[in-house]
């Protein structure tokens, strides 16, 4: 069950709607392994993918979710809409609105957009990435994939390592297994380091091999240069040096432990190839669990009295 018409971020979710939506993505997963894997219970809802930045995983996963659902989805694209010509988001999301539109999945460059929109609309906003806040369909995947290796996730060491500052999806998975209980450390460069981060229950360190010591699951994120302006790093080649996933600094880890990656990766910069697709590596498989997550998504805020 959820009790909100939108999903904004996982700061707003309690652990039984985590868990709620968990659950019911495993049920999904399931009908996803079947000849036939369409359900209807989205038959006559229109999904938009109102997207302002680029994405591959997230707008094709939210794409296929919605049509498993039975779902009419229609793929906004910026480049050739009336955003060219001036139109603002408010009468962008107005006119969406207005062709019958029940969810609308937002991934934009600022902070907060999916929440301005929540406040216009009344039907569902999905965040599907604001700016460095939060991805929270990214940090639900991740909590299904390593429930479905480690069975569990109270008390499981996570380092997450790299670009924290800039990160959403950090910010998200922080947020979500803090919330179920791990040990979350995260492992970063002083200048990648943001200042409220000691206010989240949480570790953290400069150092890889320190901070990867015991831990049971891995996460690195790609770099935001996109983010960024210059002089947090000195260069690439240092950062991988210092901070690069490499199958030498896997050892200090437990031997069980699994690697995670949200996409895209930048090979040789944050994750060697070989760690990328070692025996380790889940990185496909939360490709994969990304679908049935947020057809979970879309199925319970359905069911949310609008
Ligand atoms: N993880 C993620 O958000 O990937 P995309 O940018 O490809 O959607």
């Amino acid at each position: 069950m959820l009790n909100t018409k939108d999903l904004l971020g996982i700061k707003e979710l309690t652990p039984e709607e985590i868990y709620s939506i968990l659950d019911t993505a495993s049920g999904f997963k399931d009908v996803l392994q079947r000849d036939i894997k369409k359900v209807p219970p989205l038959r006559g809802k229109t999904v938009v993918n109102l997207f302002f930045e680029p994405s591959t995983r997230t707008r094709t996963s939210f794409e296929l979710a919605a049509k498993r659902l039975s779902a009419d989805v229609v793929n906004f694209s910026v480049a050739t809409s009336s955003v060219t010509k001036g139109e603002t988001l408010k009468d962008t999301a107005l006119t969406i609105k207005a062709l019958g539109a029940d969810f609308v999945v937002i991934r934009h460059s600022s902070a907060g957009v999916p929440h301005f929109l929540s406040r216009l609309l009344d039907i569902s906003i999905i965040n599907a990435g604001d700016g460095a806040n939060e991805h929270p369909t990214q940090a639900l995947l991740d909590l299904f994939t390593v429930l479905s290796h480690k069975k569990k996730i109270k008390g499981l060491i996570i380092a997450i390592i790299g670009d924290i500052v800039h990160s959403r999806v950090a910010r998200s998975c922080i947020y979500a297994f803090v919330k179920l209980g791990a040990r979350v450390r995260v492992i970063c460069p002083p200048t990648l380091t943001p200042p409220e981060i000691t206010n989240l229950g949480i570790e953290v360190f400069h150092n890889m091999e320190k901070g990867l010591e015991d831990a049971d699951v891995i996460m690195t994120l790609r770099l935001q240069l996109e983010r960024q302006s210059k002089g947090f790093l000195p260069s690439l080649e240092e950062y991988f040096y210092l901070y690069g996933l490499t199958s030498e600094r896997m050892r200090v880890a437990k031997g069980d432990a699994i690697v995670m990656h949200p996409g895209p990766m930048n090979r040789g910069v944050e994750i060697e190839s070989e760690v990328a697709d070692g025996r380790q590596s889940v990185i496909l498989e939360q490709v994969t669990n990304g679908l049935a997550v947020r057809m979970a998504v879309l199925y319970l805020l359905a069911g949310v009295k609008k």
